[in-house]
């Protein structure tokens, strides 16, 4: 197995009781930073200055690419679940960086303010199938509760996505197969989005994709 050149942001100020209120850094989670990594000399050629990461949970993804990328940059990261957005500011700071964090259902409240800004925008998003009336929560169900395909989160922030990202704009998500992939990408908007799977690993009885989404070139 590939030796991570980065070391993962440390928790160790999360405790065991903390993991009943928010998502504990999971195979997801890992797939995510993996894959930030593997791409940290093209993050660090467009020089985002404006990174966003949607459902933060330990804020571990965030805090991660804060500490990879070898600029200074503006980060935001949002949750849905009060517990989240609070100790993703504790994990931000164990480790040295700076994030703003927001109670908020996706962008809500920001969207407006961050059209055609974002320059990373990161989402790790309640994946799994599950009963429609499981979704949205502001709890610890709320990390894993996607309802119809695994998507109805998900689906709400698609159809943002071309407004939100700037012009050199990425957005990296992670899916499992059942939220099917070349739907997400026409949701999107396959004529103005390309879509690259970045690493995939089958973990247990899902299979994992970081998918990138990246403007076409005109
Ligand atoms: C699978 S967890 C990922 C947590 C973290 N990013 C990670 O990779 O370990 C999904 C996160 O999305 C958050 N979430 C769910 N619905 C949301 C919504 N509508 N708006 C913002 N965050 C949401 C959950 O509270 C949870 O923290």
């Amino acid at each position: 197995m590939k030796k991570s050149k980065f070391p993962t942001p440390d928790i160790s100020h999360l405790k065991s009781g903390d993991f009943e209120k928010i998502y504990e850094p999971a195979e997801d989670t890992f797939l995510l930073l993996d894959s930030l990594e593997k791409d940290i000399d093209f993050l660090n050629n467009l020089r985002p200055s404006i990174c966003v990461e949607i459902g933060c949970g330990s804020g571990v993804c965030l805090t991660f690419l804060a500490q990879i990328l070898n600029i200074p940059a503006y980060f935001i990261s949002t949750d849905i679940n009060p517990a989240a957005v609070e100790l993703t500011g504790l994990t931000a700071q164990q480790n040295g960086v700076n994030i703003q964090t927001i109670l908020c259902d996706l962008v809500s409240g920001i969207e407006d303010r961050l059209e055609h800004q974002v320059d990373t925008l990161l989402f790790n998003p309640p994946y799994v199938v599950t009963p429609s009336s499981e979704v949205g929560t502001p709890d610890i169900s709320a990390s894993w509760a996607g309802g119809v395909k695994g998507r109805e989160v998900t689906d709400r922030l698609l159809p943002k996505i071309e407004k939100l990202l700037s012009d050199n704009g990425i957005f990296y998500l992670v899916i499992i197969k059942e939220n099917n992939q070349d739907e997400i990408h026409d949701l999107v908007g396959r004529e103005k989005f390309d879509c690259e799977t970045v690493l995939s690993r089958r973990s247990g009885p899902e299979f994992l994709s970081v998918l990138r989404f990246t403007r076409k070139i005109t």
